[in-house]
């Protein structure tokens, strides 16, 4: 059997660079003649996608058991031809994966904070709407990234870059509680050994990412290589 592709996953907050990055990667392989396809979630161009674009934009309200399972979906609607692309010998690139849909699902507390007392100070404590492992649950089995990227922005660096969108998540709490899920993800995705962790400081200049993204990237393909089946999400 010839080589399989590898599959290369690119997950931070928003505004840290994920897209350009995933953009530049692809330009990469493509100057060193790896073949390559890039894909992005969630796919907004699919019917689940359009449902999920319209919950993103607030034209529409649904429950968040219901919109995790839509961007869960999202991706088993392409899982096969994920792992076809892979099986061919194509390398795919995706921007935001199964870890984005855990970190943002399970980053979802109540508006209104519960309290305990210590002391004379009262300490919030923050209800989860969906815990960490029913977020988890749906992305079982789905095809495993070899290598993921976390592009880890600082709160200031991401506001100066033109702060945040109109899109729901897009405001700085939403996006310190994903930090929190992320951190804990990549400890679980690098114990299972299911796949290479690669934490990024995306604070730096865009062109040093992308050389350490390359850095990453071209032994992994070159050298180790990506062998046997591709595998499946812990
Ligand atoms: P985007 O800005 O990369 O298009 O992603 C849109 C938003 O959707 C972003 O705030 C992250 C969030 N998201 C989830 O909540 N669950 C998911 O499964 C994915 C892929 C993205
Ligand atoms: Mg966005």
């Amino acid at each position: 059997m010839s080589k399989r592709g590898a599959f290369i996953a690119i997950e931070g907050l928003d505004r840290s660079g994920k897209s350009t990055q995933a953009s530049a990667l692809i330009k990469r392989l493509e100057a060193a003649n790896v073949p390559c396809k890039h894909i992005k979630f969630p796919d907004r161009t699919t019917p689940i996608g359009k449902m999920i674009d319209s919950y993103l934009q607030s034209k529409t309200e649904l429950d968040d058991h219901v919109i995790h399972l839509l961007f869960s979906a999202n991706r088993w609607e392409l899982a096969s031809s994920i792992v076809k692309a892979l099986e061919e010998g194509t390398t795919v690139v995706c921007d935001r994966y199964a870890f984005s849909g855990i970190a943002f699902s399970a980053a979802k507390v109540l508006p209104r904070e519960t309290t305990s007392k210590d002391g004379d100070s009262t300490i919030p404590i923050p209800t989860h709407v969906l815990s960490y492992e029913w977020c988890r649950a749906p992305e079982i089995s789905l095809p495993a990234p070899d290598l993921t990227f976390l592009l880890e922005v600082s709160p200031e660096k991401a506001e100066s870059r033109g702060g945040y969108g109109e899109e729901r998540y897009e405001n700085k709490e939403v996006q310190e509680h994903v930090r929190q899920v992320f951190d804990r993800i990549g400890e679980e995705i690098e114990s299972s050994g299911v796949g290479k962790w690669v934490v990024l400081d995306a604070d730096l200049d865009k062109d040093e990412v992308e050389q350490s993204v390359w850095d990453e990237v071209k032994p992994f393909i070159e050298h180790m290589g990506v062998s046997g089946p591709v595998r499946k999400l812990w």
